[in-house]
């Protein structure tokens, strides 16, 4: 997952004061000017070195400031989306949209400067004390299961959310028109848990807008200090007003009664919009409904008044925000309507408002086209697949698609300083901002985009909607440096920067992460969807300097040979050091870190990614890369090579290679705790027995021949239930290896070592599905394996998920547990293509 240690990640309780700490006190240097002043750098970098030179400055220090000035240089080529393609004249429909997934519920602008509206929600009364807010999606706040039923990625989407004594219903629909993105609605929609129970929680909705800067909010206060509405004007959106429309017992348009309260204060900066609205939660209110008894409530102030005691102090031209608090007995419906002045105008046709009756057809008919869409798309009742499957489907596509997000900032980034094998202290730089709009593996715990991950999110998305996944690595593309390299892991932007501590927040531009995006190319190259095309001819150049950047500074310590720069040092903590940038963190490698080391699974994704660029070349008329790229791809694909290389006849296997010794243990040794000894024989050069994953990748790429004499050896590891073969699909590491289900460290639970992930059973299905498909002498062994997988993975998953209500980041090999995060609505949303046998 290269999401370095997952359980000090999420820390939500000090996110923004961690966030805080880096973007105050940290060791960045402030240097935004990066890319867009590419050209100037580049000739103060040329005087600079005559200068120097003039001066006789040593020669390894030049060569480190120019580093450092690369490291965060945008690359030359021309982007690969049309300039403005994120605005609302050129793509109206995704300007609006929920991209903020790690809030319950919310929306915002694609928009450097968004717009953004969000909801929080409390039960009153339930405990003395302050009723729990809920806002952002978090691990252990107790809320779920939550997730979309139908989200379409564009106009629509229902999602389901359990709190406690509450259900919550929270729905949007957009409706297009006028030149700023139209209008959309909310409904949300709050049910009691249970039946028939006869007192009926208390419960406060919180709607709100907040602005990032220039924008202008004018609110309209009513009788009752219920917001009437706001109206308002950005240089994007044009006009627009806000409505908040008197709520309703669900399914009914009768009023019910509510109590209003209201704050407007400057924005204190998204992180703390939590924390703000709970510091302003302390007056007692009596909701008194006519012929009700009256009942308190925990409630912001009962009038409009603008309040600057920003939480910093300071707060002038930094946006506002805005909230409107109704607290009201459960059941019932509220709708918040936005409508965009442009639509209105021109038009002699009064609009009329896209709530209640006309709210309530559009989400239906919305949710019948989704669902024939649906079937349309991946014809899972078609294929036999039962209610509970299709429903499981539609919610894993929809969270992955309700998973989008719009990121814009700057990221911190460490150049590579390794000069003449010496390493220099350098500090981090900042990265020039940049917009990312890219699916996120979860919403509660790794709300932001993840490179490697984002291949596997693209194979689904790009089956619904090829233009989401054209935008989508049009932006991964935007973020490629002057040498070719991208960042594996892209913290943009306060809201995704407060979730991330801040020894995370920096990404070494040494290190590299496996080249998914690559595995959605391929399928544009097959489908060859003339629009899929266009797109791959803008991204060509870009494409192909990311793969020659990873092919270059990976290289391994023989030809044709990769190595996986990054690896932790061994210290006497780790039972093996762990290597990020691969993916797969913990899986065990060499024990003892080394140049000397040739990595199997990275030497397997430059093999695939030499084939997919040259076949790009070849199908865009690009004869030069066509002929630079062919005796690559060729070499690669040569199994002699990958043999002499990697097939380690001792073991029966294909293995990475490295100075290694089995000989390891960690031993408690008081008063450090676990430490690392390494016994005898002493670590040599050797290939590296650790089965599992790693071991697959010629036949998860699909690199062998059919008629491979390696292929047999792999379906009998793969299948044998002693190693690769679980009733729950294929586990990371061979139960027989001695780092099965191991800690790594004192603090280091086991991930990519024995769990069940769905990533790699997707890609096995797809290898076994393609040699089941090939005549040779494993064709039937391999149809039969892959029906076999199949059924174990889906129904495992199809079992949690009804169980729990949620996509699991990993699963046990043991029982089928669903373990690590949730919901996790990424690649665990393959489990879709397998159902639909999609590959
Ligand atoms: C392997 O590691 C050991 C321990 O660090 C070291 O002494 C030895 O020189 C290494 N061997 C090679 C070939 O790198």
């Amino acid at each position: 997952m290269a999401r370095g240690d997952r359980r000090r990640r999420g820390a939500p309780a000090d996110g923004p004061r961690t966030a805080e700490r880096a973007a105050r006190g940290g060791p960045v240097r402030r240097d935004g000017r990066g890319g867009r002043a590419r050209g100037a750098a580049g000739g103060a970098a040329l005087a600079l070195v005559v200068l120097s030179l003039a001066l006789g400055l040593s020669g390894r220090w030049l060569l480190a400031w120019y580093r450092s000035r690369r490291a965060v240089m945008l690359h030359s080529a021309p982007p690969a989306l049309p300039p403005d393609s994120s605005s609302p004249t050129v793509a109206p429909d995704l300007f609006w949209g929920t991209y903020r997934p790690h809030v319950y519920f919310g929306m915002k602008t694609r928009s450097p400067q968004p717009l953004l509206t969000g909801l929080m929600w409390a039960q009153q009364g339930t405990t003395p004390g302050t009723p729990k807010l809920r806002h952002t999606c978090e691990q252990g706040d107790g809320v779920g299961p939550y997730g979309w039923e139908f989200h379409d990625g564009v106009s629509f989407g229902r999602q389901h959310i359990q709190d406690g004594a509450l259900r919550l219903t929270t729905e949007f629909v957009k409706r297009p028109g006028g030149q700023h993105g139209g209008d959309w609605s909310w409904r949300v929609t709050v049910e009691p848990q249970a039946s028939g129970t006869s007192a009926l929680p208390l419960v406060s909705l919180f709607f709100y807008v907040v602005t990032d800067g220039k924008e202008v909010l004018v609110p309209e206060v009513g009788a009752k200090g219920q917001l009437k509405f706001i109206s308002g004007h950005t240089s994007e959106l044009g006009d627009f007003r806000f409505t908040l429309l008197a709520p309703t017992s669900p399914g009914d348009t009768t009023p019910k009664y509510g109590s209003y309260n209201v704050f407007w204060s400057s924005n204190p900066g998204l992180p703390l919009l939590t924390e703000m609205v709970k510091s302003r939660l302390n007056n007692w209110f009596q909701h008194r409904p006519p012929g009700a008894s009256p009942e308190r409530y925990l409630g912001l102030p009962g009038s409009l008044k603008w309040d600057d005691r920003g939480p910093s102090g300071q707060g002038q031209g930094q946006g506002q925000f805005l909230i409107q608090q109704v607290t009201l007995k459960v059941p019932c419906s509220v709708e918040l309507v936005f409508e965009s002045g442009s639509a209105r105008t021109g038009g002699s046709q009064a609009l009329e408002q896209l709530a209640g009756s006309l709210l309530t057809h559009a989400l239906e008919s919305h949710a019948e086209a989704f669902r024939e869409r649906f079937e349309k798309t991946f014809r899972l009742k078609e294929k036999g697949l039962s209610p509970e499957e299709q429903a499981l489907g539609q919610g894993a596509l929809s969270g992955l698609l309700g998973g989008i997000g719009y990121f814009y900032g700057q990221g911190l980034v460490l150049p590579d300083m390794e000069v003449e094998g010496s390493e220099q202290k350098v500090d981090p730089v900042l990265f020039p901002s940049v917009p990312l709009f890219t699916a996120v593996p979860s919403r509660s715990f790794f709300p932001r985009g993840f490179l490697w991950d984002e291949g596997f999110h693209q194979l689904v998305i790009q089956r619904w909607d090829p233009r989401l996944t054209r935008e989508a690595i049009g932006h991964w593309l935007g973020l490629l440096n002057a040498n070719g390299w991208i960042g594996r892991e892209q913290v943009l932007g306060d809201e995704a920067r407060a979730r991330v501590p801040s020894e995370f927040l920096v990404q070494r531009t040494a290190h590299a992460n496996p080249p998914t995006l690559l595995l959605p190319v391929a399928h544009m190259l097959d489908g060859g969807d003339p629009a899929d095309l266009a797109f791959l001819r803008r991204a060509f150049p870009r494409l192909r300097a990311w793969f020659s950047w990873l092919h270059h500074s990976q290289a391994g310590p023989v030809p044709l040979s990769y190595r996986w720069r990054g690896r932790d040092p061994a210290l006497p903590t780790l039972l093996n050091p762990k290597t990020l940038p691969s993916g797969l963190d913990d899986y065990p490698r060499a024990s003892h870190p080394s140049a000397s080391e040739r990595h199997l699974d990275l030497r397997c994704w430059v093999a695939l990614g030499s084939r997919v660029l040259m076949r790009l070349a070849e199908q865009l008329g690009e004869a030069e890369a066509a002929a630079e790229l062919g005796p690559l791809a060729a070499s690669l694909g040569a199994e002699e090579s990958l043999d002499e290389l990697h097939w380690a006849p001792e073991l029966g296997v294909f293995a990475d290679f490295g100075n290694h010794t089995k000989a390891v243990q960690l031993k408690p040794r008081p008063p450090q705790g676990l430490m690392r000894v390494v016994g005898r024989p002493h670590p040599h050069l050797q290939y590296v027995d650790a089965l599992g994953y790693v071991s697959l990748f010629p036949f998860l790429l699909r690199l062998l021949d059919p008629n491979s004499p390696r292929l047999g050896p792999m379906l009998d590891v793969l299948a044998d239930r002693r190693q690769l073969w679980s009733p729950f699909g294929l586990r990371s590491l061979a139960a027989s290896s001695p780092f099965y289900s191991q800690r790594n460290s004192e603090h280091d639970p086991p991930y990519w070592r024995g769990a069940v992930w769905l990533n790699v059973n997707y890609l096995a299905l797809g290898a076994l599905h393609y040699y089941g498909h090939l005549e040779g002498p494993h064709q039937a062994r391999a149809a039969r394996l892959h029906g076999e997988l199949r059924a174990n993975l889906v129904g495992n998953v199809r079992r949690q998920y009804q169980a729990t209500g949620f996509l699991w980041e990993q699963y046990s090999d043991q029982d089928g547990r669903g373990m690590g995060c949730r919901p996790f609505q990424g690649w665990t949303s393959l489990v879709l293509l397998a159902m639909a046998e999609d590959y």
